[in-house]
């Protein structure tokens, strides 16, 4: 009883060890376990394929993919200026916007990531270490599970797509989600159903 008691104790040590060190914390829906961001390369192996929809391509031709590319234009930095920020690519206050895992501390991102991509799949669907194998995506209850926000909802977009943006546009969910919509063919969904079956 004691020693339970004990070891108890001291596994909790190193766990309150290791959140210090910011290597275990809790995410917003509530897991303590911790995924690492792995950058879109690591999605485009399974969504480029035309069988599944081309997500990657769809994504890769979007203004989401070249949004850290463009704060290097002449019109960012225009608009960096009136913020007195000489290199928009450099300041936080455009970055956290303008690339995925901005605020995140260095432990959560693999060397796969690369932060020019811009606001990449894990932006809006989560970090990816954990889900972004085939026998765990193909799993509704797994993938979740494992970090994967599969619908993002409106709110999503709006940590972004609101008035602290000097360029502000105005956002509305429906028509901005037919802009950069990339959707699995029913016939794929049908294929991998069987194939849970299978299992
Ligand atoms: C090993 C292949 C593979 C990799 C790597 C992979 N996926 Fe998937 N993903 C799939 C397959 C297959 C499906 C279809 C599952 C289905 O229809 O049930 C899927 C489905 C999804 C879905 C829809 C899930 C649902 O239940 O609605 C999302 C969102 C997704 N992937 C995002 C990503 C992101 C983001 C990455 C990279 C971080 C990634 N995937 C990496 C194979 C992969
Ligand atoms: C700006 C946010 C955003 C980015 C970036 C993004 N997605 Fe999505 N994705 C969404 C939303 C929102 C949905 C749900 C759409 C719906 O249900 O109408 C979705 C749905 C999906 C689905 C499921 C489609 C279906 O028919 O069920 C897959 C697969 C997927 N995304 C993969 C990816 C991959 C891979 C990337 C990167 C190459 C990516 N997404 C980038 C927001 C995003
Ligand atoms: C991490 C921040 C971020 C999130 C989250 C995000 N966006 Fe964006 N979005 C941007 C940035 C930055 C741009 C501008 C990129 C550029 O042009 O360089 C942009 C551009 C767009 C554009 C093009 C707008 C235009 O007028 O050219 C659309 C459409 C869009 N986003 C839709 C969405 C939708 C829908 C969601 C949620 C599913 C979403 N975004 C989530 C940051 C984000
Ligand atoms: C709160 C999120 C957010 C911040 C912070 C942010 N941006 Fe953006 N940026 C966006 C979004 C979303 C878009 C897409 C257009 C819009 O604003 O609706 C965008 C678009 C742009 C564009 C393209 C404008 C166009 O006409 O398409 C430029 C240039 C830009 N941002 C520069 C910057 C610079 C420079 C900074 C830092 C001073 C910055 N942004 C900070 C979210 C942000």
């Amino acid at each position: 009883m004691k020693i339970s008691r004990i070891l108890y104790a001291s596994s909790l040590t190193v766990l309150v060890f290791f959140a210090c060190l910011g290597i275990i914390h809790a995410h917003a829906n509530d897991s303590v376990f911790l995924h690492r961001y792995v950058g879109d390369e690591s999605c485009e192996v399974c969504h480029s394929s035309l069988r599944i929809g081309q997500q990657f391509q769809v994504w890769g031709g979007s203004p989401h993919a070249r949004a850290y590319q463009d704060l290097k234009s002449p019109q960012a930095l225009e608009v960096a200026r009136k913020f007195g920020i000489a290199d928009p690519t450099q300041d936080q206050r455009c970055l956290s916007c303008h690339t995925t895992a901005a605020g995140a501390p260095l432990p959560e991102i693999l060397s796969t990531f690369r932060k020019k991509d811009g606001v990449q799949c894990e932006s809006c669907h989560g970090p990816g270490e954990d889900y972004s194998h085939f026998s765990v995506m193909i799993d509704p209850v797994k993938s979740r599970a494992s970090g994967l926000v599969s619908k993002p909802s409106e709110n999503t977009c709006k940590t972004c797509h609101n008035p602290s943006s000097p360029t502000y546009k105005g956002f509305d969910f429906k028509r901005d989600m037919a802009r950069i919509a990339h959707p699995i063919p029913e016939a794929f969904k049908k294929e991998v159903k069987e194939l849970g079956k299978g299992e």
